[in-house]
Formats: structure tokens, C-alpha cells, sequence
């Protein structure tokens, strides 16, 4: 059985205080989410002590939203994966689409970055995903297996299983519109054919998220996917209601 995982991505939105409160609102809801789903919320850097501290001792996972490309030193602005494991992270989230268009991070800086996270007992939340002119090129196969093979092939069965892929087709996010299940299905369907090139029957027990404008109304749909395995929520994770909502999807 695959784990079922709603993280929200929370990006760079909320003060301190507001992300606590929010923290507060989830966990205040968390009993009406299926056993079987876990829950997961990634707030900025500056928040995550605040956050962890609410969260402590409850079912809800708490992930960074990236970390640095390298141990320690002289790297001004950086945060080390070993910093985020020492204050209770438990998942990071890397190779984000905003932080490869804006941040320049190549699928070699992600190979790093990968393999620090895991080094330091971090599961890595992996997102690929196409832009709109690679999707009517046709090319979103071609990108997202470029991807995932560039990055995760280069890791062993065993660091393989502590990482969750997230599908995120960059048209999607943020714009209010969703691949359909069907376009969700067909590429998840492709990642983990893709996977078990490399990786064999594990690829069976791979975590693969959907992200893009997910919202209560359409998470059943993609939840209800063969290959869908929950989802990676932007705005709707910032409101406590919906992103409880789209948990209790399934
Ligand atoms: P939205 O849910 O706001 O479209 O964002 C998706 C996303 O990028 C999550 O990482």
C-alpha cells in the first residue's frame, strides 16, 4: 500500500504569527482526516520552529520548502539540510517549479540538494512538471522523464524509497486551472513506468502527488486516480478548511 500525503505548500505567504494560527487550524481538524492520509505543511524558513512547536507530538508532518546545495560555510542566505533536520523537519521540498524558474536550479543542483536531504533523514518531496509551451509542443513526456531520470536515477533503491514525487504541470499552479484526472493519470501512469525502469517493483510503493490548483472540488476526481496519491496544495492550503477539506477527499 502507498502512503497517501496532502502537504501544503505554503510558499512565501504569512507572518509568523499568521502561520502558527494556521498551523493551529489544521491541527484542530486533523481527526476528521482519514487515518491513512498524512498530512504535511510547509511554511517558510523563519516560521518553522513556531510551527513545529504547534505541531509537536501530533500526526502532521512538517517540511521545509528547499535547502542549500551545500554542507556548511560560506554560503550567505543559505540553510543547510542539517539545520532543517535539527529543528524537527522531517520533509523538504525540492526542485520546485518557481524556485527552477526563478532560482535557476538545475536537475544537477537537485541531484545535490537530494542527496543532502537524505543524508540528514529528510524525505525529499521531488516536483518535475512541464511548462504550457512543452505541453502543446507535445514535450511533457520528454520533460518530465528527463526529470525524474536525470535526478532520481542517480540514487540508490534504498534513498529511493524515502522520496515522494510530486507532479506539478507548471500551467496549473496558480492559475485556477487543473490538468484533468485523465492528463494527472496518463503522467503519473508515465512516472512510474518511467521508475521502474530504474527502480523495478518499488516504483509500486513511490508516493506521487498531484499539485496545480488543487481545491475541494476537484480533489476527489484526481484522488480517485490509479496513480494519484494525494496531492501538493498551494492556495488552498492556506486556508485551514479547504486544505482539511481536500484531505478528506479520498
Ligand atoms: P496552487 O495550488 O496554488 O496552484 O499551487 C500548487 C503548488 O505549486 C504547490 O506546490
Amino acid at each position: 500500500m502507498r502512503k497517501k500525503i496532502v502537504a501544503g505548500n505554503w510558499k512565501m505567504n504569512t507572518t509568523v504569527a499568521e502561520g502558527v494560527q494556521l498551523a493551529k487550524d489544521v491541527l484542530a481538524k486533523v481527526s476528521e482526516v482519514p487515518a491513512d492520509v498524512k498530512l504535511v505543511v510547509a511554511p517558510p524558513f523563519v516560521h518553522i520552529s513556531s510551527v513545529g512547536a504547534v505541531l509537536e507530538g501530533s500526526s502532521i508532518g512538517l517540511s521545509a520548502q528547499n535547502c542549500a546545495d551545500e554542507v556548511k560555510g560560506a554560503y550567505t542566505g543559505e540553510v543547510s539540510a542539517k539545520m532543517l533536520a535539527s529543528v524537527g523537519v522531517q520533509y523538504v521540498i525540492l526542485g520546485h517549479s518557481e524556485r527552477r524558474e526563478y532560482y535557476g536550479e538545475t536537475n544537477a543542483k537537485l541531484v545535490k540538494k537530494i542527496g543532502l536531504a537524505l543524508g540528514e533523514g529528510l524525505a525529499p518531496i521531488y516536483c518535475v512538471g512541464e511548462k504550457l509551451e512543452e505541453r502543446e509542443a507535445g514535450k511533457h513526456f520528454e520533460v518530465v522523464g528527463s526529470q525524474i531520470k536525470e535526478v532520481l536515477f542517480t540514487l540508490s533503491a534504498e534513498q529511493m524509497k524515502s522520496v515522494v514525487i510530486a507532479y506539478e504541470p507548471v500551467w496549473a499552479i496558480g492559475t485556477g486551472k487543473t490538468a484533468t484526472s485523465e492528463q494527472a493519470q496518463e503522467i503519473h501512469s508515465f512516472i512510474r513506468a518511467t521508475l521502474a525502469e530504474q527502480f523495478g517493483a518499488l516504483a509500486e510503493e513511490i508516493t506521487i502527488l498531484y499539485g496545480g490548483s488543487c481545491k475541494p472540488s476537484n480533489a476527489k476526481e484526481l484522488f480517485a486516480q490509479k496513480d494519484i496519491d494525494g496531492g501538493l496544495i498551494g492556495g488552498a492550503a492556506l486556508v485551514a478548511d479547504d486544505f482539511v477539506a481536500i484531505a478528506k477527499s479520498f
